[in-house]
């Protein structure tokens, strides 16, 4: 059954390390372990020592031909003892023949279909192929999850390794290397197919998850999708994208997640609220060019503003326009301070008393030089108080009017509380921990002494993710 893969070891000979890294991707896909040889030379030490079940041996080499190697493999082995395929890139009969005289088992052409490779490699190593082998079979529900297809259909850019995984027969369909864009002929093929679910490793499951975000622009503008449907998809995809935290373990992949929300923000903004973020965005690019970091918190706190906010269920466009422009802006005073302050801050690092006094100009400088980014109406109210009190605090520890009395509107507290997470998250290089855990450490902070942030909405949003 589908466990004794786990047992079953391949060796493969082949001087083309692209082949190789193919065939290897397939058969440990298909739960076979794998060893694998530039060259035929060290083969029998290596049957030796790794005590392969089959091998797969490409038979044009240039040093030691497959069929050279194949001799010297039946020499000491027999086809009972070790079942031989031969590899070959062209069809010329005459090599495989001599390949088959000489005591291979079988042969593939290459580029081989992977599930006919499956399939014979099977074969030949007495394995029955389970013919219901669907989700709750435990080797597949172990390597890879299901995602739900139709989710990611409109979507065009699965630039990346992954195997396909047809559900009814769990025959591999498409190796999509990972500078190869999906086509729409091969789209068309999987509906043709009616596949529902695509298993992915589970190790690429967060980059699949990332693309929702990308495939949101489509689903928005799907006339057959009904408002409520359209919100489903959005609060969904918002959710997806924060538990996608996980998959940051580099600085890389943090830019990559930023980027992600801010798209996605972008589409949201643009798509319900009609308006687009761009410009904006692009001024105060312009505008804080001396100062990219800070350049960086402001898109990242304008874009998680968004998705917190419908996270949390927030929908309506005037509040979500808000929560993008107020981020965007909330530390547009910081620019006026000096850039070792700027640094201190977004590092997390202690100030000093002086530094402090200085530090706490930054959200009344902010509204004052908010003309100079726009004087449009989508400077509300919501947006001043944004950047006015997004230092203020429940017990009056805040600044910079450190009133007890003085309420936080709602939209207050979630750019809060987004400018708290994108701090956290800039700090960490490699937390690999998930959203859940981020959000329950700053929880745990407010609950020790830190009394910044709102915990009645963090709580909200540890129980909507
Ligand atoms: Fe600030
Ligand atoms: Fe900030």
């Amino acid at each position: 059954m589908g466990n004794m893969n786990r047992h079953s070891k391949i060796l493969i000979i082949d001087d083309n390390q692209v082949d190789r890294k193919l065939m290897r991707l397939m058969l440990e896909n298909g739960g076979f372990q794998v060893v694998e040889l530039s060259s035929g030379e060290s083969c029998i030490e290596t049957i030796e020592a790794e005590n392969p079940n089959l091998v797969l041996l490409d038979i044009l080499m240039p040093d030691m031909s497959g069929n050279e190697v194949l001799r010297m493999i039946r020499e000491n082995l027999s086809e009972s003892e070790i079942p031989v395929i031969m590899v070959t890139a062209k069809s010329d009969t005459s090599d495989v023949v001599a390949s088959l005289k000489l005591g291979a088992s079988d042969y593939l052409i290459k580029p081989f279909q992977f599930d006919v490779a499956i399939k014979m490699i099977r074969a030949h190593l007495g394995i029955v192929i389970p013919s219901n082998f669907g989700p709750k079979q435990t080797p597949i529900n172990r390597e890879y999850e299901a995602i739900n297809l139709h989710e990611l259909l409109t979507n065009q850019t699965l630039g990346f390794d992954v195997y396909l995984h047809l559900q009814e027969n769990m025959k591999y369909l498409k190796y999509i290397r990972s500078d190869e864009l999906i086509t729409d002929a091969q789209i068309e093929r999987l509906k043709l197919r009616n596949v529902s679910e695509l298993f992915v490793k589970a190790d690429d499951l967060p980059k699949f998850r990332s693309l929702f975000s990308r495939s949101l622009a489509s689903k928005l503008t799907d006339k057959t999708l009904d408002p409520e449907q359209k919100l489903a998809v959005v609060k969904n995809a918002a959710k997806n994208l924060l538990e996608n935290v996980t998959s940051i373990s580099s600085e890389q992949d943090c830019a990559q997640w930023s980027n992600n929300c801010v798209h996605f923000t972008k589409v949201i903004v643009s798509d319900l609220c009609q308006m687009d973020l761009t410009t904006a965005y692009e001024s105060m690019e312009k505008l804080l060019a001396s100062t990219p970091t800070l350049v960086t918190h402001s898109f990242a706190v304008s874009s998680l503003s968004v998705v917190l906010g419908m996270a949390l269920g927030i929908f309506e466009s005037k509040s979500l326009q808000e929560l993008s422009m107020g981020g965007l802006l909330h530390d547009l005073g910081m620019a006026k301070l000096p850039p070792e302050l700027l640094e201190k801050h977004l590092l997390m690092q202690e100030m000093t008393a002086d530094e402090l006094k200085i530090f706490h100009k930054h959200p009344a400088l902010g509204v004052e030089n908010i003309v100079k980014v726009s004087k449009t109406p989508i400077i509300t109210d919501n947006v001043i108080n944004i950047i006015l009190e997004h230092h203020e605090c429940a017990d009056g520890s805040g600044f910079p009017a450190g009133l007890p009395s003085l309420r936080q509107s709602y939209l207050v507290k979630i750019a809060s509380v987004a400018d708290q997470l994108s701090l956290e998250l800039s700090k960490y290089n490699a937390f690999g921990g998930d959203i859940k855990s981020i959000l329950l450490s700053i929880l745990k902070k407010q609950e020790t002494g830190q009394k910044k942030l709102d915990t009645k909405i963090l709580k909200q949003l540890l129980d909507a993710l």
